[in-house]
C-alpha cells in the first residue's frame, strides 16, 4: 500500500501527540513531534539566559542557531523516538510549564521558524510521516495527502495538561496551566510568521467529548479511506 503522509495540527494540549504517536506506532510510519524541536531551541535558549522572565534576547539566540542540534531517537522501552539537543536526551526538561510559559516567543521568531522547518522537510522526504504541530498542513507539508485539524475547549485541554503534569510529579495549579494553553493559543494564532490556522483542505476534529480511544478510532477510519483513495 502506498505511504502517505499526516499532518496534524491544533491548540495546544488537544491530544495531538498521543493519536500521531499511536497511529505511526498503528501503521509502521514514523512520528516526528514539531513542537519538540521548538521547545528544544527555547531549552537552549533558557539555559542560555536568552530568554527569561524579563527579557528575550532574540539576536543572541539568532546568532547561536546553528549550534543547535537537534535529533529523535527512538527508544524502544518508551515506544517513541526523544529527542536530543547536541547529543543530550532532553525529553525529560522540555515539557514543563516552565519551558511552556516561553515556548511560544520563541516561535514566534521567523530565523527559527525556517531552520526547523527546514528540518522537519527533511524528515519527512520519505513518505510514511505522521506529524504534529502548528503549521504542519500550511507550510511543512502542504501536499500532505491527509490534513488533521484537532480542536477542544481550553477547559479540557487545560484538565489533560494538568493531570499529566501532576502525574509526572511538577507542582503545579490548574489556573496556571489554563492561563498558558489560552496564552500559547493566542500568540501561536495571532503571530505574523505562520499563524496557526486550520488549512483548507484539513479535517476538523472537536475531542472535548472523546476519550483517547475513541479519537484514534475515528482518526483511523479517517486514515483507512485515504489510505484506499491512495492505493
Ligand atoms: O503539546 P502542546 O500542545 O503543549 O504543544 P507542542 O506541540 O509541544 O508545541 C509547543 C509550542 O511550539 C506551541 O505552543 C507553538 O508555539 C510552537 N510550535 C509551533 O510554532 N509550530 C509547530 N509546528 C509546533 C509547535
Amino acid at each position: 500500500m502506498n505511504k502517505i503522509t499526516i499532518a496534524i495540527d491544533g491548540f495546544s494540549s488537544t491530544g495531538k501527540s498521543t493519536v500521531a504517536k499511536r497511529l505511526a506506532k498503528h501503521l509502521g510510519y514514523t512520528y516526528v513531534d514539531s513542537g519538540a524541536m521548538y521547545r528544544a531551541v527555547t531549552w537552549y535558549a533558557m539555559k542560555h539566559n536568552f530568554i527569561n522572565r524579563e527579557r528575550f534576547d532574540v539576536d543572541s539566540l539568532v546568532s547561536h542557531l546553528d549550534d543547535i542540534h537537534i535529533s529523535f531517537v527512538f527508544n524502544k522501552d518508551v515506544g517513541f523516538a526523544e529527542v536530543y539537543l547536541n547529543d543530550e536526551n532532553i525529553e525529560k526538561y522540555i515539557r514543563s510549564l516552565e519551558v511552556s510559559s516561553f515556548v511560544s516567543r520563541v516561535a514566534e521568531v521567523s530565523e527559527v521558524r525556517s531552520q526547523l522547518v527546514k528540518q522537519q522537510q527533511k524528515l519527512g522526504k520519505v513518505k510514511g510521516v505522521v506529524m504534529d504541530g502548528r503549521d504542519i498542513g500550511t507550510v511543512v507539508f502542504p501536499n500532505a495527502e491527509l490534513k488533521l485539524f484537532l480542536t477542544a475547549s481550553p477547559e479540557n485541554r487545560a484538565k489533560r495538561r494538568f493531570s499529566e503534569l501532576v502525574k509526572k510529579g511538577d507542582a503545579v495549579l490548574y489556573d496556571d496551566v489554563l492561563k498558558n494553553v489560552e496564552g500559547r493559543d493566542y500568540i501561536d494564532s495571532h503571530r505574523k510568521d505562520s499563524p496557526l490556522i486550520k488549512a483548507e483542505d484539513a479535517i476538523e476534529i472537536d475531542n472535548s467529548n472523546m476519550s483517547k480511544d475513541e479519537q484514534f478510532h475515528v482518526i483511523l477510519d479517517i486514515v483507512n479511506r485515504k489510505l484506499k483513495e491512495n492505493a
